[in-house]
């Protein structure tokens, strides 16, 4: 082994690193509904917020606001918060990072259900911690409340990825509160859900809320998320980000379509609307549909239809949807929702395989 290989460190030499969707150049001619993003672009305000604060470049010579000070106060404005709850962060994968960076020394453990976002292992290796997966449902169906002694910071993704469904309030107070550890709620989704837990963090010192505006925004390009937490933790997990997280044109982006707030309600309306009408039509065809509270739904094909190979036909006929091999996965697709004619297309196509045309 090389000199330089061999001073990498072991435990980032032996992860296999996240696994992203696959990303097709823009302008190819596929119906992409595998990492789920919006269906529609972004406010109409965005693009102009951006062009106006690069005027004629001239501002691009200086340094952005460290803090993001402006959004802070937009987007605490839309969480209904003070501006000192809220950090903003280059997409929330970066909040992810940095909330790990804040609370877990090498060598303690994140917790996570298994199913759900593949990143925190890959963020608990490069941490140099242990990741401790722990399983969705117990032996009869039933979700699990899960013993966290020993953990030091515990992942939820509500609603869950992939499978699409939000853990009630009552379930998260329960973690919450008997823990002496982190609770990260990861709530990438919850713009499509019917509650969410922005309300529990001035009930728990111990809960950070993670938002993004790359799903229900339309802006995952702009790669802008927020962590929401006590002051006091905020002011904690600021010294651990870079010091100019976020660029100039992300902070205007992001304050525009934030305060674009009947964009957002229009998109989540089109949104909930076409993902009935996908659950529909894939129940239709035979396939088991997992009630969603998301932008995306997991369904399984009905035998003999084998999900893997669905997922290799459809991408050969252009049509991008996601499949994992994860066993507990493998059974079923993730589909992210689209428009009314990427719906019809997924839905025909779906119906001329299983027809073997
Ligand atoms: C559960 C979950 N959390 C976080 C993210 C990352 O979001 P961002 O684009 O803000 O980094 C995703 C993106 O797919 C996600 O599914």
């Amino acid at each position: 082994m090389s000199r330089g290989l061999q001073a990498v460190r072991p435990g980032i030499r032996e992860m296999a690193g996240y696994q992203p969707g696959r990303q097709p150049a823009p302008g190819s001619r596929v119906v992409k509904l595998n990492t789920n993003e919006s269906p529609l672009p972004p406010s109409p305000a965005v693009a102009a917020a951006i062009r106006s604060e690069l005027g004629d470049s001239e501002g691009l010579r200086r340094y952005p606001d460290p803090i993001s000070q402006k959004l802070r106060e937009t987007a605490a404005a839309v969480f209904g918060c003070e501006a000192a709850w809220v950090m903003a962060g280059n997409g929330s994968d970066e909040i992810l990072r940095i909330v790990i960076d804040t609370f877990v020394s090498e060598g303690e453990t994140i917790g996570y259900f298994h199913p759900s976002y593949s990143l925190y292992p890959v963020l608990a290796a490069i941490r140099g911690a242990r990741g401790r997966a722990l399983p969705l449902f117990n032996d009869r169906g039933e979700l699990y409340q899960p013993e966290l002694s020993g953990i030091k910071l515990f992942f939820l993704t509500s609603p869950n990825a992939p499978l699409g469904f939000a853990f009630e309030l009552d379930y998260i107070r329960r973690l919450a509160s008997g823990f002496a550890g982190i609770v990260v709620v990861d709530e990438a989704y919850a713009d499509f859900a019917e509650h969410n837990a922005l309300g529990l963090v001035k009930e728990f010192d111990n809960l950070v809320v993670t938002r993004t505006l790359s799903k229900s925004y339309g802006l995952a390009a702009l790669r802008v998320g927020f962590g929401i937490a006590s002051s006091k933790l905020v002011r904690e997990l600021d010294k651990v980000r870079d010091s100019y997280n976020l660029d100039r044109l992300a902070q205007a982006g992001a304050r525009a379509a934030l305060k674009d707030s009947a964009y957002l309600a229009r998109t989540v309306d089109l949104v909930r609307r076409e993902r009935a009408f996908l659950a529909a039509g894939l129940e239709k065809l035979g396939f088991e549909v997992r009630p969603s509270q998301t932008n995306f739904i997991f369904t399984t094909p009905p035998p003999p239809v084998r999900a893997g190979e669905l997922y290799q036909e459809l991408a050969a006929r252009g049509i991008l949807v996601r499949w994992f091999a994860d066993p507990l996965l493998a059974h079923g697709l993730r589909i992210t929702v689209g428009l009314r004619p990427e719906m019809e297309a997924l839905l025909e196509t779906i119906n001329a395989i299983m027809n073997g045309e």
